[in-house]
């Protein structure tokens, strides 16, 4: 039975049809996704933390409630994230405390601080900006839910980047201060986004089978050099540069290269010793704490809703 089983998932993964929560699938499989899935919700409820740091600090009322309805979508989009890793057979808490033990592993890129204005630019350029171009080719990963989130997600990101590509366009255009903390913001998040592709192919664990099972459907460095041409062009509008006098198309390879990015640095971060990983890891667990009568709260309704529905 097993063998049919294997051979209808099979089936499913190379006519690049979907898998659904309730098909047989392989352990691993599940397991690649609960990881990934997981991770990607971790990602988005870590990174509200950089933004919401400038929520009061914005430069004016329109920033400032922009900046929120932004910080609230990432919000939004750990919750749909969650609930399809749910579907897998991991429950949230499950999950949750995976993540604040330190245990589960979070995008690297929101472990460096943001230390000026300018920073809400770059994080939407181009930490945005590299989660779209990682994240559109998930719209059709093989796994339903996954790919079904990613649609939304994906569109609520495009008008992130949007609006960080004009907090800089505004920066460049005025004063000469401005126009150097928009440089300077730029030439600290260039490699890190770089980064948040994840390794380098050779040196990408997982790659391979996830690919085989079309979860991705790109390789690391195929979308680092999608994404690194993007930019190349975009920061040209914005008349500023990116730190990487590397930076070039290949016209044999027809590929962009680079320069060869800081391996040691990106380890060091998903390790945990990152600029950044122990605050943020500490606030994710005060919110946590703080967030406990809610919870209670929550629960304890639900639960006189089910009596009354019983009586
Ligand atoms: N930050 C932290 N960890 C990373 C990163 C990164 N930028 N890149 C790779 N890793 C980890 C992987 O999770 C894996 O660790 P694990 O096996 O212990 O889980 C290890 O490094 C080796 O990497 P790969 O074999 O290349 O792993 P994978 O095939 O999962 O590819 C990738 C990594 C590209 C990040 C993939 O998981 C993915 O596309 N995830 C969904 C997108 C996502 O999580 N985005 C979050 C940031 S964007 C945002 O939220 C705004």
């Amino acid at each position: 039975e097993e063998e049919q089983s294997l051979a209808r998932f099979d089936a499913l993964i190379d006519q690049d049809s979907r898998v659904e929560p309730r098909d047989w699938m392989p352990e691993k499989y599940r397991k690649t996704l609960s990881r990934q899935i997981s991770q990607h919700a971790h990602s988005e409820i870590i990174g509200m933390q950089p933004e919401a740091n400038w929520i009061t600090r914005a430069p004016s009322l329109k920033r400032k409630s922009i900046l929120m309805a932004k910080v609230q979508d990432e919000a939004g989009h750990g919750l749909y994230l969650y609930s399809a890793a749910e579907t897998l057979g991991t429950t949230r808490d499950e999950y949750n405390e995976q993540l604040l033990s330190g245990k589960a592993k979070y995008s690297s890129i929101f472990n460096y601080p943001a230390r000026t204005w300018a920073d809400m630019g770059a994080i939407g350029w181009l930490v945005d900006g590299a989660a779209i171009a990682n994240q559109v080719p998930l719209c059709r990963a093989s796994y339903g839910p996954y790919g079904r989130a990613m649609v939304r997600v994906c569109k609520e990101e495009s008008f992130h980047q949007r609006q960080g590509f004009e907090i800089l366009l505004s920066l460049s255009r005025g004063t000469d201060a401005q126009k150097k903390m928009a440089q300077d913001a730029i030439n600290r998040f260039y490699e890190p986004s770089l980064m948040m592709f994840g390794p380098p192919d050779d040196q990408s664990p997982n790659s391979q089978q996830s690919m085989a099972w079309k979860i991705k459907r790109f390789s690391n460095d195929e979308l680092r050099q999608r994404f690194v041409g993007m930019i190349a062009e975009q920061v040209k509008v914005l008349g500023l540069t990116l730190p990487d006098p590397e930076l070039h198309f290949d016209e044999e390879k027809k590929q962009w290269i680079h320069k060869d990015l800081n391996w040691d640095e990106f380890m060091a971060v998903i390790k945990g010793n990152g600029p950044a990983n122990a605050q943020r890891l500490e606030r994710r667990r005060e919110a946590h704490r703080e967030g406990a009568w809610v919870r209670e709260a929550a629960a304890a309704y639900a639960a006189k809703q089910a009596q009354s529905e019983v009586a």
